[in-house]
C-alpha cells in the first residue's frame, strides 16, 4: 500500500452521538492534505484517530501500513502540531529547550539529549527559519515565531508524516503564507504532510489534496476538483462560492447566519 494515511468506513462516537461518520481517507507518500471544514466538524478527532489517541468504534484504520495505536516506537515516525497552544509570557523555556522537548519521545523516558539530538533540534530550527532565536524565551516570541517554534518541534524528530491542527490561527495573512510556503519545502524532502485550517481560500495554492469535513467526508479530492464540487455547500450547511482570482482558486463563505434556515 502506497498510502502513508488510510481510512475506511470509519465511525468515531462521542457520548452515544457520532462525530466521525463513514469516513473514507487517504494520504499518499510526500503529499500534502488539507483538511478543511466547520468548527465541531470533527477536524481535530480526525488527526486524533490518525496518531492512534482515538480509536474508531468501526472502520479501518492504517497507518505506515498498521493501526495507529500498534505504531508503538514508530510514533516517532509521525509529528504533530497541536491545535493553538496558549503560551504564558512568563513561560520560562528557551526555544531550544521547546524543540528538544521534540526529541523525547524518540529518546525514550530518562535519556538525557545528547549531541545529536541538538544538532537535530538546530537543524529544524534552521528549517523554519528561525535559529537566531534559539536562545530566546518562548514567552517573549510572537505568534508567528511560536508557531514555527511548534512546527520545528514536531520536525525534530524527523518525521515522515506531519499533522499539524490550525497551524496559523492567529498569524497575519503574509505570514500564513510564508508558512505554507515553509510546509511545501518541508513536503519536497518527502515529509506527508495533513494540516487542518480554516484557511479555505488561500491553500488551495499550496496543496495537492483538499478533504471537506463536516462529520462525514463531503470531498475529498484535488484542489481543483474540490472546487468544482457543489457538494461544498453541504459542508458548511451553506453556500459556497468559488470564483477564479487569476490562476489561484478562491473560495467566498457567506455566513451562517444567512443561511442557518436552510439547515436540517
Ligand atoms: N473528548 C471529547 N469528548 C466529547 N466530545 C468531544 C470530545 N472531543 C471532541 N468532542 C466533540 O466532537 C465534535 C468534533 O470535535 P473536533 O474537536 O474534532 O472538531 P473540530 O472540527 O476540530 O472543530 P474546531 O474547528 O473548533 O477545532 C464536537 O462536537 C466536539 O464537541
Ligand atoms: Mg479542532
Amino acid at each position: 500500500m502506497s498510502s502513508v494515511v488510510e481510512l475506511r468506513g470509519v465511525w468515531v462516537d462521542f457520548g452515544g452521538h457520532p462525530v466521525l461518520e463513514d469516513i473514507t481517507f487517504s494520504a499518499a507518500a510526500g503529499e500534502f492534505v488539507s483538511v478543511v471544514g466547520p468548527n465541531g466538524a470533527g477536524k481535530t478527532t480526525l488527526l486524533k484517530v490518525i496518531l492512534g489517541l482515538i480509536r474508531p468504534r468501526r472502520g479501518e484504520v492504517q497507518v505506515f501500513g498498521v493501526p495507529p495505536w500498534k505504531l508503538g516506537k514508530q510514533r516517532a515516525r509521525i509529528g504533530y502540531v497541536p491545535q493553538v497552544e496558549e503560551v504564558d509570557p512568563r513561560f520560562p523555556l528557551r526555544v531550544l529547550d521547546v524543540v528538544l522537548m521534540g526529541r523525547y519521545g524518540a529518546l525514550g523516558l530518562g535519556r538525557r539529549p545528547g549531541a545529536a539530538d541538538r544538532h537535530a533540534a538546530v537543524e529544524a530550527l534552521k528549517l523554519v527559519g528561525i535559529a537566531h532565536l534559539a536562545g530566546k524565551p518562548l514567552g517573549e516570541l510572537s505568534g508567528g515565531q511560536r508557531q514555527r517554534v511548534f512546527v520545528a518541534r514536531a520536525l525534530a524528530v524527523k518525521p515522515e508524516l506531519l499533522l499539524l491542527d490550525e497551524p496559523t490561527t492567529g498569524i497575519d495573512p503574509a505570514a500564513s503564507e510564508s508558512f505554507y510556503e515553509l510546509l511545501r519545502r518541508i513536503q519536497k524532502t518527502g515529509v506527508t504532510v495533513i494540516m487542518v485550517t480554516h484557511d479555505v481560500g488561500v491553500i488551495s495554492r499550496y496543496v495537492d489534496k483538499v478533504a471537506c469535513l463536516n462529520r462525514r467526508l463531503v470531498v475529498h479530492g484535488r484542489p481543483e476538483e474540490v472546487m468544482a464540487d457543489a457538494a461544498l455547500a453541504e459542508m458548511y450547511g451553506c453556500a459556497a462560492l468559488f470564483f477564479h482570482h487569476g490562476r489561484a482558486p478562491h473560495m467566498v463563505v457567506r455566513p451562517h447566519s444567512e443561511l442557518r434556515e436552510g439547515r436540517r
